[in-house]
């Protein structure tokens, strides 16, 4: 059974208003995207790692990763405008492969074993994704910052990374996008518009995605006490 991790980190950060791109910033002298490459490299299963960078970050993750001793990167390819396409880049480089697994640079606090649970479940249901239900009172809120009603949080997760798909279901998802795109921010989206059934696996909420200022923050506490 052959296990291929694709790694998005060709987002060029502008969200956080920093110079450096998010998964090149460092915690506790590690850059985030390392913090997972790390996992990926030691976790059972995973054969390879494609690496998907922007233009200038590709020679960047290349020395990265040649500094930090990543085993089992067999390609950083660049990536594109959207990480929808970023990944897509990478899975077009895929040779051969029975299963994905997406998880995103951003991401630095997996651990083996949540990765483990999600190839387990990736294997027995074809698509499996990390997520956590949502805790806190959801409401819709309107342009102007004014609550328009209250959702009702039963049965609603936060989607995470990472996500796991038999290579099939993934490679017809890309097919049906092709002839009909939806509006989705992540390959579970894809996979379950063509109507495939998709498992949730609890995830953890130490496995933030560090998208603004204050995440970054919460990222150092977490890298601290880890
Ligand atoms: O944009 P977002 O915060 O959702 O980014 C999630 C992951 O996707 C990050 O690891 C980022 O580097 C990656 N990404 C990418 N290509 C893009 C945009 C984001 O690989 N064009």
């Amino acid at each position: 059974m052959h296990i291929t991790a694709i790694v998005p980190a060709a987002g060029m950060g502008t969200r956080l208003g920093s110079a450096v791109p998010k998964q090149f910033i460092e915690l506790k002298g590690k850059p985030v995207l390392i913090y997972s490459l790390e996992v990926l490299d030691e976790a059972e299963g995973i054969a390879d790692i494609i690496v998907s960078g922007s233009a200038p970050g590709v020679p960047v993750i290349k020395d990265l990763l040649h500094a930090f001793h990543i085993k089992k990167v067999i390609d950083v390819v660049e990536g594109g405008d959207e990480r929808i396409q970023s990944v897509r880049n990478a899975f077009n480089r895929i040779g051969s492969a029975d299963y994905v697994l997406i998880h995103d640079a951003v991401r630095p606090f997996i651990t083996r074993g949540a990765v483990e649970k999600v190839i387990r479940a990736g294997i027995s249901h074809g698509a499996a994704i990390s997520a956590i239900p949502v805790t806190d009172t959801v409401k819709s809120v309107d342009a102007n910052g004014v609550v328009v009603r209250n959702v009702d949080r039963r049965g609603l997760w936060l989607a995470q990374t990472p996500q796991v798909f038999r290579y099939s279901v993934l490679a017809r998802a890309y097919e049906a996008y092709d002839k009909h795109p939806v509006a989705v921010t992540d390959e579970s989206g894809m996979v379950e518009s063509m109507g495939v059934r998709v498992k949730t696996v609890a995830g953890s909420i130490f496995n933030i995605k560090i998208t603004k200022d204050e995440d970054l923050s919460l990222a150092l506490l977490i890298a601290r006490t880890a």
